[in-house]
């Protein structure tokens, strides 16, 4: 099994704050041509970009309760996901759409529990579910945001997988400029400096949330890779399993 995640930055113009015309449909078409030629076992997860980050800023979510907020936000990434997923469908795939608000149950504003059966049997069937960041219902804090990010190494932990490749639109972490080739949790402390937020709107931790994430994967044994998605033949590279960007890893 394979997870891989395509950040919001590369599917939509995250410094857009209208929705209108943020969404990018010559990457998601190239994104989904790209997945296609690697489609075996896969579960993709996909950011919510613009379309989640502005109305959730807008109603000022997770930090307040909104019940317009959270509908508004849902059905935005909703839009986001269905281009995704008739790009995939289009390149050829089998696609089929899961909105975590309908399966993730959050605990202050972790992943407490998460349907994973309907996934694993999709990708029995040959077909690729795609998921996507979303709003959530929240047992400590009524409702909050479920990011990519965090879907990432919680699927390939409950799923075991392989490969688990998130890729946004930068080379992996970058520590002057460069990508780092591997890292590990003792690297932390030493590059914190660097580790900055997202470009545009972002309420979910741009890179250092992300690399948060994928060191609490490495922690349960699973390794990583943080990528560069924008660049061309990248998806299908992480896909095989090749080195691409930053690897995230428990070991030297
Ligand atoms: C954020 O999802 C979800 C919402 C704001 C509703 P992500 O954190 O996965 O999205 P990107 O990759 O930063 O766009």
């Amino acid at each position: 099994m394979k997870i891989l995640k395509i950040g919001g930055s590369i599917l939509t113009d995250k410094k857009n704050e209208s929705l209108a015309n943020a969404a990018r449909h010559s990457e998601i078409r190239r994104v989904a041509e790209e997945i296609a030629a690697r489609p075996e076992e896969l579960v993709l997860v996909h950011g919510a970009g613009s379309f989640g980050h502005v109305p959730a800023k807008k109603y000022g979510l997770p930090d307040n309760f909104s019940a317009e907020g959270l509908r508004v936000t849902h059905n935005s990434v909703v839009r986001l996901n269905d281009l995704v997923v008739d790009a995939l469908s289009e390149a050829g795939l089998s696609p089929l759409p899961v909105h975590p608000l309908s399966c993730v149950l959050l605990k202050d504003g972790r992943i407490e529990s998460f349907a994973k059966e309907p996934i694993e049997e999709m990708v029995k069937d040959g077909l690729l579910p795609v998921l996507h960041g979303d709003v959530a219902m929240d047992v400590t804090r009524r409702a909050g945001i479920v990011s990519g990010d965090q879907l990432v190494p919680y699927l390939a932990e409950a799923l075991h997988a392989k490969i688990a490749a998130v890729g946004s639109n930068v080379d992996g972490v970058l520590v002057d400029g460069k990508p780092m080739a591997k890292i590990t949790r003792k690297d932390l402390p030493s590059i914190e400096t660097y580790l900055g937020g997202s470009a545009g709107v972002d309420v979910t931790g741009g890179m250092k949330g992300k690399l948060l994430e994928m060191l609490d994967l490495a922690d349960a044994g699973i390794d990583s890779v943080i990528f560069n998605a924008s660049k061309k033949g990248n998806i299908a590279r992480a896909l095989s399993g090749e080195t691409v960007g930053t690897t995230v890893t428990r070991s030297n």
